[in-house]
């Protein structure tokens, strides 16, 4: 069991329009009244047109929600870039998290290691907390190389990054072969990779940076599996796909401790 406070987030990914999304943090901010802060946070990941409505719902209500966003732009602040979404404008929408180099980004959008870490870098310089997604696929889990592969992206994310602006981040291990598949790494695989993660941390700033920063695990979350995987020393949390798109189901992941 961690030390740090668990994080559960809800990638939505591109599902549910405004409307939809309104609904369904109506319905969990409701599920989450009453859970405490101070021991899980819990965040919502929409697509950036559910954004606003979501902001508005979560700051009227006082939700025990925060808000993230699944990309931004590695160009910082405003300029000619047809399309892009800068950190800034982010915060200006009390976004707190931004997801950074998410399999389905360096898989369809061949966002590799360079591109991953400005974003990282452009999430710092606009005050969010960037979530910077690692893990291996089907092939380096069968070869054994899961570590190596994990590490090798986690560096390449990080790279340049200060002691202090590391701290600020969560990494998020998601075995590639696990997301949305319904084939959920085992509670040890997982401690495995976020231990290995840790480790890492410790070896490329030192140990209160490894024992500041998050690591989730993410890849077939849910609520019957969540406490197996919380009851891991290197687990921080969780980065929940397909199960955060149901608040009964995201608030009883939330509150995986009282099933413990
Ligand atoms: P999943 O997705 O929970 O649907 O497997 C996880 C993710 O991609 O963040």
């Amino acid at each position: 069991m961690t030390t740090r406070t668990p994080l559960m987030a809800g990638n939505w990914k591109m599902n549910l329009d405004y409307k939809e999304g309104l609904a369904l943090v109506e319905s969990l901010g409701e599920a989450l009244k009453g859970v405490d802060e101070s021991t899980v946070e819990a965040a919502v990941i929409p697509p950036f047109v559910d954004l606003r409505t979501a902001q508005t719902s979560i700051a009227t209500n006082a939700f025990p929600l925060a808000l993230g966003a699944q990309d931004l732009s590695e160009h910082v602040g405003t300029g000619a870039y047809t399309g892009e979404i800068s950190g800034q404008m982010l915060a200006a929408l009390d976004v707190t998290y931004v997801l950074v180099g998410h399999s389905e980004r360096r898989e369809y959008h061949r966002e590799g290691e360079a591109v991953t870490n400005r974003k990282v870098n452009s999430a710092i310089a606009a005050g969010l907390t960037p979530i910077l997604c690692v893990g291996e696929g089907l092939d380096e889990r069968k070869a054994g190389k899961q570590i190596e592969y994990t590490v090798a992206q986690l560096e390449g994310g990080l790279e340049g990054l200060s002691a202090e602006d590391a701290r600020r981040v969560v990494i998020a291990y998601e075995p590639v072969w696990a997301i949305g598949t319904g084939e959920v790494a085992t509670p040890e695989d997982a401690q495995e990779v976020c231990g290995a993660i840790r480790e890492t941390l410790a070896a490329l700033y030192d140990q209160g940076v490894a024992q500041a920063v998050r690591v989730l695990y993410g890849g077939s979350v849910k609520s019957s599996n969540v406490a197996e995987i919380m009851a891991q020393p290197d687990v921080d949390g969780a980065l929940v796909g397909g199960a955060s798109l149901k608040a009964e189901e995201f608030a009883k992941i939330v509150r995986f401790a009282d099933a413990a």
